[in-house]
């Protein structure tokens, strides 16, 4: 039975996380925190960080000197950051899961973006959230563009014209990202891969927040078998 603290419990994603643990049967939140508690864990033997992403720091940095592992699911881990939560960690100790987007539909189209990445030499990305989302583009199309790049190391930048426009989107790894910002759209995005006389389209649709819940039940699961910092869902998919 794994015991986890929840901070942000009262929030959107802190309430989910209740949910899908109350139907777990190897797991149970014992300890709940919200942003006018002291920042304790109680008896639990992991945490669980869906804060903001100014406060999630500060929570990761309290279960590491607590020798908790924690699983991140706020946003604003940039690779900097990562990269600062990688020095302070470092190999062994436990893990500090970060994930980006619990939706398991989310991560397969990111990986079958990468699969694409090399055989179309035009991609952009569009990608839409609800207009609450304060930041652009999402840390989603940033990691798939980054993905896209890395694929196409040994074959260069794909080819996207006119990007001095500032209506071409924002270039990440050479790859054009349009953010859209509506009511009534919860996330959203769109990898489009063009080639003479054909055109392939990724399509993701967050529909509800159902869909991060089988995301955070893997995650909760394999925490406390992990080391180190772990980003993403997809290293703990199974091929
Ligand atoms: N990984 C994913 O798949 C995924 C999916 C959706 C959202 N997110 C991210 O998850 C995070 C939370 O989203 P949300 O929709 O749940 O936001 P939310 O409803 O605004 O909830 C945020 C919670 O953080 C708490 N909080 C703020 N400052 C705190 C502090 N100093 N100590 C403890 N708790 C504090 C608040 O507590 P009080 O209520 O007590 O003030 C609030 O309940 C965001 O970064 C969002 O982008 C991630």
């Amino acid at each position: 039975m794994i015991r986890l603290a929840v901070v942000g419990a009262r929030g959107r994603m802190g309430r989910l996380v209740e949910e899908v643990v109350a139907a777990m049967p190897d797991a149970e939140v014992v300890h709940r925190v919200g942003s006018g508690d002291p920042l304790a864990f109680g008896e639990a033997d992991a945490v669980v960080d869906v804060t903001l992403p100014q406060v999630s720091p500060d929570v990761v940095r309290a279960a590491g000197r607590a020798s908790l592992p924690v699983l991140v699911g706020t946003s604003g881990w940039s690779a900097d950051r990562l990269d600062a939560l990688r020095a302070e960690r470092g190999e062994g100790g436990p893990a500090a899961l970060v994930v980006p987007n619990f939706s398991l539909g989310a991560v397969l189209a990111a990986r079958f973006a990468e699969q694409a990445a090399t055989w179309f030499d035009s991609i952009e990305i569009v990608e839409a959230h609800h207009a609450g989302k304060a930041d652009s583009p999402s840390g989603t199309a940033v990691a798939t563009a980054e993905r896209i790049a890395a694929a196409r190391s040994g074959v260069g930048p794909v080819a996207a014209p006119h990007t001095d426009q500032r209506a071409r989107g924002q270039q990440v790894g050479s790859v054009p990202v349009h953010s859209l910002r509506l009511d009534g759209v919860l996330a959203a995005q769109d990898v489009h891969f063009g080639a003479p006389g054909e055109v392939l389209t990724i399509t993701h649709r967050t529909q509800s927040r159902e869909a991060y819940a089988a995301g955070v039940r893997l995650a909760v699961r394999a925490l406390p078998g992990l080391t180190g910092v772990v980003v993403g869902l997809e290293p703990l998919l199974t091929p």
